[in-house]
């Protein structure tokens, strides 16, 4: 059977409904502790430049008292990378932000960004935190995040999320292809973004993809099934899809 696929749970939405009210409830901490019981192998956050759900306080909270590594992501910006070298988590995802953005649009691009890129992934690095950079799925993409010395990507599986019908099947072949070339020049590659039950099983089948980080899903299900049972059933959809091994 192909390596336990870990996933990652992405816990913003958790703090979009509770800034909706202001206060403490939902707290994004108790979230993560309840995606931990229910087979979470890691917890993900993103710090927005607003703040517009995740707070500084949360990212704290975070990093302490949850029992598996903690995945923060973050633009590439020198005010995230002070926050990220004072919290320390596990690793940092380094993801594109735009303040009028619903959510992240597109991968970051580390080909005509190696200059901004560069020192951020060091500093990072320097400190013992474990870098990935959130792309698309292009082969260029990935050839200069390994020039940059990251030692992971995130793919983004948006678009292969957003088509349907033969498109979708095109976007699934891409992300085969670049997991493929990962492991050729020796990334560990990840993925995530939009990823659903329907959609998960043709991801989670590629052989060499390590982890998977859901969000927006997960929380979204937790209101008709609650949120342990989101995690479990999505936890379910993955194990099945890795050990048939379809779309790999
Ligand atoms: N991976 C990255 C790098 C992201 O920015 C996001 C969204 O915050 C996700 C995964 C999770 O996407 P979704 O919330 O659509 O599952």
């Amino acid at each position: 059977m192909a390596e336990h696929l870990r996933l990652g749970v992405n816990i913003d939405h958790v703090a979009t409904i509770r800034n909706a009210r202001g206060g403490y409830h939902p707290d994004p901490v108790r979230a993560a502790r309840m995606a931990v019981a229910a087979g979470a192998d890691g917890i993900t956050a993103h710090l927005r430049e607003d703040r517009r759900h995740i707070s500084d306080d949360d990212m704290a909270a975070l990093v302490t008292d949850i029992p598996v590594p903690f995945n923060m992501e973050m633009a590439a910006c020198d005010d995230m990378l002070a926050v990220a070298l004072r919290l320390r988590p596990h690793a940092v995802c380094l993801v594109p932000e735009r303040r009028e953005e619903r959510t992240t649009e597109g991968g970051l691009d580390a080909v005509s960004n190696r200059s901004l890129l560069a020192p951020i992934i060091g500093a990072l690095g320097e400190a013992g935190i474990r870098v990935s950079l959130f792309v698309e799925p292009s082969l260029a993409q990935l050839d200069a995040a390994r020039d940059l010395g990251a030692p992971v990507v995130e793919i983004h599986t948006g678009a292969y999320c957003d088509a349907a019908g033969a498109a979708r099947q095109e976007e699934l072949t891409r992300i085969q292809a670049a997991a493929r070339h990962c492991q050729d020049i020796g990334l560990e590659c990840h993925a995530g973004h939009g990823l659903t039950y329907e959609t998960v099983g043709a991801v989670a089948a590629i052989p060499n993809i390590m982890e998977l980080n859901i969000g927006h899903f997960l929380v979204g299900e937790a209101i008709f099934i609650g949120f342990e049972a989101s995690i479990r059933r999505m936890r379910h959809c993955m194990d099945e899809a890795r050990s048939a091994g379809i779309g790999g």
